[in-house]
């Protein structure tokens, strides 16, 4: 009986708790769009590292040209109910560090399809900033060894494609563009520039 009586007051602490996480998200995600509207920025030459917590979100406008022999495929993903990966190029920038950039999903058959290695030139990239993602319980260990890519390791990432000594910077930017057209052509295809933290507070306040 005594527990019974004890559940409400629990659970109201609880339904609390989760208005409080639910605000701060709020303000979070409101922050972060706001910095994705800003205009896109072209990043310096080296990039001074301990300022990108700062500058993640925002957009940035790169140019190099891709350095295909050193992909990484970023696996398992789905993208409206297909199964593929995520193709990450390093990105050689002209008088600059070499950087990671996500290029986006492609089907699992079109994985290894020479579309991907089309852009040879110089291109113009436009991209959003991001740092490593968390990894959960489930996440295998990444194995670079063996050309097994599980999450964002972006340190790791940039240590494979090279590392310092190779003028690489661990600099992550997922590239942004119009999606259908590239899909039906094979090359991958790149997140939609919104915010999109998990924000589940307002349904844990409703079930506590
Ligand atoms: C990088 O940015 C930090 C913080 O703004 C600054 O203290 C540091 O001097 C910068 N480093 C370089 C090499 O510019
Ligand atoms: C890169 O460096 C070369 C020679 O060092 C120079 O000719 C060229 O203009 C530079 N390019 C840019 C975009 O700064
Ligand atoms: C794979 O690429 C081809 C063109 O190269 C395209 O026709 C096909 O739809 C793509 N497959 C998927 C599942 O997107």
């Amino acid at each position: 009986m005594v527990l019974i009586g004890i559940i409400p007051f629990f659970t109201f602490a609880l339904g609390t708790w989760q208005l409080k996480r639910l605000k701060w998200k709020v303000n979070l995600i409101d922050e972060l769009e706001e910095k994705l509207q800003l205009q896109p920025i072209s990043l310096p030459r080296k990039i001074n590292l301990s300022v990108i917590p700062d500058f993640v979100f925002r957009k940035v406008v790169l140019r190099g040209t891709w350095d295909h022999s050193h992909t990484i495929i970023l696996t398992p993903r789905v993208r409206e109910g297909i199964h593929g990966v995520h193709i990450v190029t390093p990105l050689v920038r002209q008088n600059g560090t070499t950087i990671l950039v996500d290029r986006g999903f492609v089907s699992k058959e079109n994985a290894s399809s020479p579309a991907l290695q089309q852009e040879l030139g110089e291109v113009e990239v436009l991209g959003m900033l991001r740092t490593s993602q968390s990894r959960n319980l489930f996440t295998p260990d990444n194995k670079p060894e063996d050309g097994k890519w599980y999450w964002t390791d972006v340190d790791a990432m940039a240590d494979y494609v090279g590392g310092e000594q190779n003028d690489v910077q661990p600099v992550f930017v997922e590239q942004i563009f119009e999606a259908e057209t590239r899909l039906k052509k094979g090359i991958p295809i790149g997140r939609p520039a919104t915010v999109d933290l998990r924000n589940a507070h307002l349904s844990y306040v409703i079930t506590w």
